[in-house]
């Protein structure tokens, strides 16, 4: 007899109504594998890739009953169990997993390194988010910083390539909204020194904290975006609020060079009509990834990017308190808390399953 596992569900239409349901402890069949789930961190990108679930594909990595979803997390896995080569129960790994108990894989090109599922369903999808890297194989694991990786990997990696990217250009100053999110001020600690003004944009009640960090040159609060000087400035836009965008648009017209939507933690989807700047533009990592890949290879980028976490981690580690809760039903809370946004930005959620 199987134990029962579980899975949260959210209504696509309403992501406040939340469901947990029961669902079968999947058996492995010839070349596939069994993740016990274990630990899961739940920020505001957890909530984008619901609000944009539909847009850009995300709810068809974990598929759900009709009209719910299952939001993509990221964090660690155990192999329950495997009838596939090269993967061994007991193998722990980390990568993008289900609101669940468990995820059934089909590995491909298993090595030291980890597996990607190659499940039909997943093979027309981003690779950037098929890949299982073993913690046994990853030269950036280190145990007692499990929680901050949980939390911080794919938004600093994201940080990163932002931040290579940024350098590009030729602005005098960057402005990032939502400054006080970790993706914002992972890319900000990367940028500062390196010439151009480092500006955040924040809710009032977050510029505080914000400043506290020291990545920013200047922290201002959302309406303070006539304080902005006129100087030839790229925009890093993680709010995804059409206000803010207007505002800056207006006010710095054709001193504003670039306008890259990262993300959108204000889940505002009205559309922003004629700018007077230039066109916003979506970032999307894994084009990113794959330009760098083809610059420096494989090793080249995952050294460079070990390097930058090897200096960011200590840094991050006295900016947020780690708040770790257990099983399902404290999954849905805090995913609730999340997509509400009442989090202290100084607090990040690990939830243990
Ligand atoms: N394109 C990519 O590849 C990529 C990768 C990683 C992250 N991102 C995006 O970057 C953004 C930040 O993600 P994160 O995980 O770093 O965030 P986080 O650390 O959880 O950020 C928390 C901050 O987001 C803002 N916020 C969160 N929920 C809100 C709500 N309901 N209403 C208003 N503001 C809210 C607040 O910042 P303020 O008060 O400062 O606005 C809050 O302090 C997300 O939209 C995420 O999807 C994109």
């Amino acid at each position: 007899m199987t134990t029962p596992g579980w899975a949260l569900e959210v209504a696509r239409d309403d992501l406040t109504r939340t469901s947990l349901v029961e669902a079968d402890v999947p058996e492995p069949g010839d070349g596939e594998a069994v993740l016990r789930v274990d630990r899961v961190g739940v920020t505001a990108n957890n909530v984008t890739y619901a609000v944009l679930g539909d847009a850009l594909r995300y709810w068809r990595f974990f598929p759900a009953g009709e009209g719910s979803g299952r939001v993509p997390l990221w964090g660690f896995a155990e192999v329950l169990a495997s009838r596939a080569d090269g993967v061994e129960p007991g193998q722990r790994v980390y990568g993008y997993l289900p609101p669940a108990s468990h995820l059934l894989v089909r590995p491909e090109r298993a090595g030291a390194h980890g597996f990607r599922d190659g499940s039909p369903h997943r093979a027309a999808l981003p690779a950037v988010y098929n890949s299982y890297l073993l913690t046994s194989g990853d030269p950036a694991h280190e145990p007692e910083r499990e929680d901050l990786q949980v939390l911080y990997r794919p938004l600093f990696f994201t940080s990163f390539l932002l931040a290579d990217q940024l350098a590009e250009q030729d602005a005098g100053v960057v402005v990032l909204s939502s400054a006080s999110s970790k993706t914002a001020y992972g890319t900000a600690f990367l940028l500062r020194g390196g010439g151009a003004e480092v500006v955040g944009l924040t809710s009032p009640r977050n510029v505080d904290f914000t400043a506290s960090l020291g990545c920013y040159d200047r922290v201002l609060p959302y309406d303070d975006v006539p304080a902005l000087a006129a100087a030839p400035t790229a925009y890093v836009d993680l709010a995804g609020s059409t206000p803010l965008r207007r505002a800056l648009h207006d006010h710095l017209g054709a001193d504003l060079l670039l306008d890259l939507v990262v993300g959108v933690t204000h889940q505002d989807a009205s559309p922003a009509g004629d700018l007077p700047g230039p066109r916003p533009t979506v970032f999307f990592a894994p084009d990113r990834v794959a330009a760098r890949t083809a610059d420096w290879g494989r090793e080249g980028l995952d050294r460079r990017f070990g390097e930058a976490w090897r200096r960011f981690a200590p840094a991050a580690e006295g900016w947020v308190d780690v708040t770790v809760s257990s099983g399902p039903e404290a999954l849905r809370d805090v995913w609730l808390e999340v997509l509400a946004g009442s989090s202290d930005p100084r607090t990040g959620h690990v939830v243990q399953l």
